[in-house]
C-alpha cells in the first residue's frame, strides 16, 4: 500500500478557477487521517484523535434534551436561530466555569459574559482568528511540534508558521526570544502577529506550559509588541482532561490586562464532539472583527447544543460527567505508559513523554528512522502488524520538519486495545530498527 496525502474524494480533475485560498488549503492531513481509519477497519488505530466511545453521555443528553423540549419557552428559544455571539445563558454559565477552573470567585475573574463568544468547536475560532488577524505573509509563532490542523489554518490564509522548540514544559522562552530576535534582524518583526500555545496537555506533545513559562511568554509578547500588539492565542482544548498534578492558572488569567491573550476551550473532549460547542474569550479590541467574520460564516453556532451545555453547567451534571471521563482516560493513559515501558524500553534510541492529561503520548525514534506515511515503518505497521499512528512530521511547520516522531492516541481504544496496539507497534519499530 503506497499512501499519498489527498483529501477524501479528491479526484484527478480539479476546477481550473479555484481561489488562491482553496489552493493554500489543499490536501489537509486531518481529512486524510480520518479516511485512513475508515478504510482500514482491521487495524488498531492509535492515530485517531476521537474520544472514548463508552463515556459519550447518551443517557445524560437524552434526559437533558427531553427536559429542554418539554419547557415550551425554552424549546422555542433553543430551536430558533440564536445570536452571532452565542446564547447569553451559556456565556453566563461559562464565566462561572472559567472562574472555577482558575480557582477564584466569579467577581475576581476579570472577564464577563460580554467578552465571550460561543463557536462551533474551538476549531471554528482558530480558523476565524487566522482569517481575522493574518494577511498572506504574516507570521504566527508555533511550537515544534504543534496541533497540525492549526498549521492547516495558517497555510489556508497564506500565513507563515515560525517554529519554536518545545520540551516537557512546553514552549521554551529563550528559544522564543531568539526567534523574535532573528525575525527582527531579518526586518520581519512587523509581520509577527500571534504566538500560538496549546497550554495544557498539548496535541501532539502532551506537554503543558509550566507556570513560570506562562509568565515568561506573556512578558516576551509584551516586550516584542513594538510595531503592533503581539497577541498570544491560548488553546486550552484539553484543560478539562487532567488526570494527575495540580491545575494551573491559564495565560488568560495570568495576563492582568486581559487584553493580550485570546483564549479558546471546547466541550468536544470533555462532553461530546457531536455537540461541537467551543468558546473563546477575546480581547475587547478583537471582538467586533471576530463577530463580523463569524456573522459571514454562520451568524451564530447551532443554538440547541448551546442550550444543552448551558443546562449541564447550571445543574452541575457536567462536573460529575467530566469526573467519570477523567477516570476512564486515566486508566487508558496508564495502559499506554505501562505498555510503552514493557515493549519499548529495550529498543535503542526510543523515548516518549509522560503527560498528566490530554489524549496523546509523543514518541521519538532515532533520527535515522522515518515515520512518514510512505516510510517502511508506517507501511510495516499498517500492513504487517495492523496498527496505525500519526506520523509526527505532520505536526511540524515546514521550517522545523522532523520525521522521526509518532503521535499515539489513547482516547479511542480500550485499555486492552491500547496494550495490543503498543505491542504491535513495538514489533514494527523493532523490525525497522
Ligand atoms: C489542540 C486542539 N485545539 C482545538 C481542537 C478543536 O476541537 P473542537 O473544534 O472539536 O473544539 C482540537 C481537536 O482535536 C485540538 O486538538
Amino acid at each position: 500500500m503506497s499512501v499519498t496525502l489527498k483529501s477524501p474524494g479528491a479526484g484527478e480533475v480539479q476546477f481550473a478557477g479555484l481561489s488562491q485560498r482553496s489552493r493554500w488549503a489543499a490536501d489537509q492531513a486531518i481529512s486524510f487521517l480520518m479516511q485512513q481509519g475508515v478504510e482500514n477497519p482491521g487495524v488498531i488505530s492509535l492515530a485517531a484523535g476521537l474520544v472514548d466511545e463508552s463515556s459519550l453521555p447518551a443517557d445524560l443528553l437524552r434526559e437533558t434534551a427531553a427536559e429542554l423540549l418539554q419547557e415550551p419557552a425554552m424549546a422555542r428559544s433553543a430551536l430558533q436561530y440564536g445570536t452571532t455571539q452565542g446564547r447569553l445563558d451559556l456565556r453566563n454559565q461559562l464565566v462561572g466555569y472559567l472562574a472555577e477552573q482558575e480557582g477564584v470567585p466569579r467577581e475576581e475573574l476579570g472577564v464577563d459574559s460580554t467578552r465571550l463568544v460561543v463557536t462551533t468547536g474551538s476549531q471554528q475560532l482558530l480558523s476565524i482568528l487566522c482569517e481575522t488577524l493574518l494577511d498572506p505573509g504574516d507570521i504566527c509563532i508555533v511550537g515544534a511540534p504543534t496541533y497540525f490542523v492549526f498549521l492547516g489554518c495558517l497555510a489556508g490564509v497564506g500565513a507563515e508558521a515560525v517554529s519554536v522548540p518545545l520540551d516537557a514544559n512546553g514552549m521554551q522562552p529563550e528559544r522564543l526570544e531568539a526567534a523574535l530576535t532573528r525575525l527582527q534582524s531579518e526586518g520581519r518583526l512587523e509581520r509577527v502577529k500571534l504566538i500560538y500555545v496549546v497550554s495544557e496537555f498539548d496535541n501532539p506533545s502532551g506537554a503543558s506550559l509550566s507556570a513560570e513559562r506562562r509568565r515568561a511568554v506573556l512578558d516576551i509578547a509584551e516586550k516584542w509588541s513594538i510595531h503592533q500588539p503581539l497577541l498570544v492565542l491560548e488553546d486550552a482544548a484539553y484543560r478539562d482532561l487532567r488526570y494527575a498534578g495540580t491545575p494551573r492558572p491559564s495565560l488568560l488569567f495570568e495576563d492582568k490586562s486581559r487584553e493580550r491573550v485570546i483564549y479558546t476551550q471546547t466541550f468536544s473532549k470533555s462532553l461530546s464532539p457531536g455537540l461541537r460547542v467551543g468558546f473563546g474569550v477575546l480581547p475587547r479590541s478583537l471582538q467586533k472583527a471576530v463577530l463580523d467574520r463569524k456573522g459571514n460564516e454562520d451568524f451564530g453556532s447551532a443554538n440547541f447544543p448551546q442550550a444543552i451545555v448551558a443546562r449541564l453547567l447550571r445543574n452541575g451534571t457536567f462536573r460529575g460527567h467530566v469526573e467519570r471521563v477523567r477516570g476512564a482516560y486515566r486508566e487508558k493513559l496508564s495502559a499506554m505508559l505501562s505498555a510503552a515501558e514493557r515493549h519499548f524500553s529495550d529498543l535503542p534510541g526510543v523515548a516518549w513523554g509522560r503527560p498528566q492529561g490530554g489524549l496523546y503520548v509523543w514518541m521519538s525514534l532515532p533520527e535515522t528512522i522515518d515515520t512518514g506515511f510512505d516510510s517502511p515503518l508506517f507501511q510495516t505497521a499498517v500492513k504487517e502488524f495492523g496498527v496505525m499512528y500519526v506520523p509526527g512530521e505532520l505536526c511540524f511547520a515546514p521550517d522545523a520538519r522532523a520525521t522521526n516522531h509518532m503521535r499515539l492516541s489513547f482516547g479511542v481504544q480500550t485499555p486492552e486495545g491500547i496494550a495490543a496496539g503498543m505491542e504491535r507497534l513495538a514489533g514494527a519499530v523493532a523490525k525497522t530498527l
